[in-house]
């Protein structure tokens, strides 16, 4: 019987059934078939590996106690910690912390959060900057933050005008600056994502333009929102990307790995004076955003156990290593002609692989994908863009198998 499931981000014309995963542990998945080796986290969530003993323990625990409430007037202790485990770990500066249940919404409530500022001070302050190549989600208000392209063409008439700075990438910073410095002054509100930029490449950029970027933003009081979804706890090698340019976002967003992977889960840190702005006896300036999983108590343990892994775990040690294991196989790339752009940041490592037609619509990257999957290696290209971002976990020896199925998908593709 054919599966009535429409997947996500799935031409089903052209894609078979999809494989049925049973379970999971460590770096790996098991599907009905077979062993799949996960060098992608899961769409980059899981970040200490699949169902790690005490982020499992929480779970069972929490769910024993209190399932869901509601989050409107009421609270309960693994949001209490979580939110106070946050507030210390985050850069500094931000005081508050909103829940929601994905990295979309995390980011959509940092647009409405911004905006709802301005508003509540009385400033016709309402243009959002954002970058070239950026992704922040699949909501209406994310894509418009986003770039334009196939993904959002025929949402077009529902998505709002941003301002759109050129990428920052090497030797360009100068470029970037100077649009930001023309636009700043009277916007809401500029996001990026640190450091690098996802589902748009895997395309980084130095901290000094990151900080220059806030600095800007600080000058003319306009808000710094830092899109941390993918790049928080761990990805680049610090806890926070914006730790390695020494930022202070007013409004930091943050799921994925705030779970440590396991359960949905997001949070948008903001400063006293954003919560203040909407801070009055005056209940039109409420902040108006709920879904109706906000802060799922069950979620939120998870989030407790992530961060006392972090406390008590060497992850920082894991995160150095694993930066370490991906640099060495980059640099047994460099000499090798089929591969281009070979870049690292933290545990992230991505290529391009020089292929006749790269383009995302040319079907060069689900034909890698089918050709990874078929020898137990779970990568999901960006059209021609090959990135490994596996979880912490991962040995050396099984680094070893992710760029074994690289170099044979150069073979036969490059
Ligand atoms: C930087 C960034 N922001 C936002 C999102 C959206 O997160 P979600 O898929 O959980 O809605 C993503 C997802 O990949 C992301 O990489």
């Amino acid at each position: 019987m054919s599966s009535p499931i429409w997947h996500p981000f799935t031409q089903h014309a052209l894609s078979g059934d999809a494989p049925l995963v049973l379970g999971g542990e460590g770096a790996w998945l098991q599907t009905e078939n077979c062993r799949l080796l996960d060098a992608i986290s899961s769409w980059w969530v899981i970040t200490h590996g699949h169902r790690h003993p005490r982020i499992v323990e929480a779970i069972k625990k929490q769910i024993d106690a209190l399932d869901q409430v509601i989050f409107a007037g009421f609270t309960h202790p693994p949001a209490e910690e979580l939110a106070h485990g946050l507030i210390e770990i985050a850069p500094k500066g931000v005081a508050h912390v909103f829940y929601s249940d994905s990295g979309s919404t995390a980011v959509e409530v940092a647009l409405k959060m911004a905006l709802g500022f301005w508003k509540n001070r009385g400033k016709s302050r309402s243009r959002i900057i954002a970058l070239e190549h950026a992704y922040h989600g699949d909501t209406v208000g994310t894509m418009s933050a986003g770039a334009r392209g196939v993904f959002n063409a025929a949402y077009e008439p529902l998505l709002f005008d941003v301002v759109r700075l050129p990428f920052p990438a090497p030797g360009r910073e100068r470029e970037t600056l100077e649009a930001l410095e023309a636009d700043v002054p009277d916007a809401a509100a500029l996001i990026v994502e640190p450091l690098i930029l996802g589902a748009g490449g895997m395309l980084t950029y130095s901290p000094d333009v990151l900080h220059a970027m806030a600095q800007l933003c600080r000058r003319h009081g306009t808000l710094f929102i830092a899109d941390e979804v993918m790049t928080g706890f761990g990805r680049t090698g610090t806890v926070f990307a914006c730790n390695q340019a020494d930022v202070t976002p007013d409004i930091i967003c943050l799921a994925k790995g705030l779970s440590g992977g396991s359960l949905p889960l997001a949070a948008t840190l903001c400063t006293g004076e954003i919560f203040d702005a909407h801070y009055s006896t005056d209940r039109s300036r409420t902040f108006f955003h709920s879904s109706s999983f906000t802060a799922n108590p069950v979620a939120c343990a998870a989030g407790c156990a992530n961060l006392e892994i972090w406390k008590t775990e060497p992850v920082r040690e894991r995160i150095a290593a694993l930066g370490q294991l991906q640099e060495e196989r980059l640099v047994r790339l460099h000499n090798d002609g089929r591969f281009e752009n070979l870049r690292r940041l933290g545990t992230i490592a991505a290529m391009d692989l020089k292929v006749p037609d790269p383009g995302y619509l040319a079907g060069i990257g689900p034909e890698l994908t089918a050709f990874f999957h078929a020898r137990g290696v779970l990568l999901r290209p960006l059209g021609n863009t090959i990135y490994v971002m596996p979880p912490y976990c991962i040995a050396a020896a099984e680094l070893d198998l992710v760029y074994d199925v690289i170099l044979q998908a150069a073979g036969k593709f490059a």
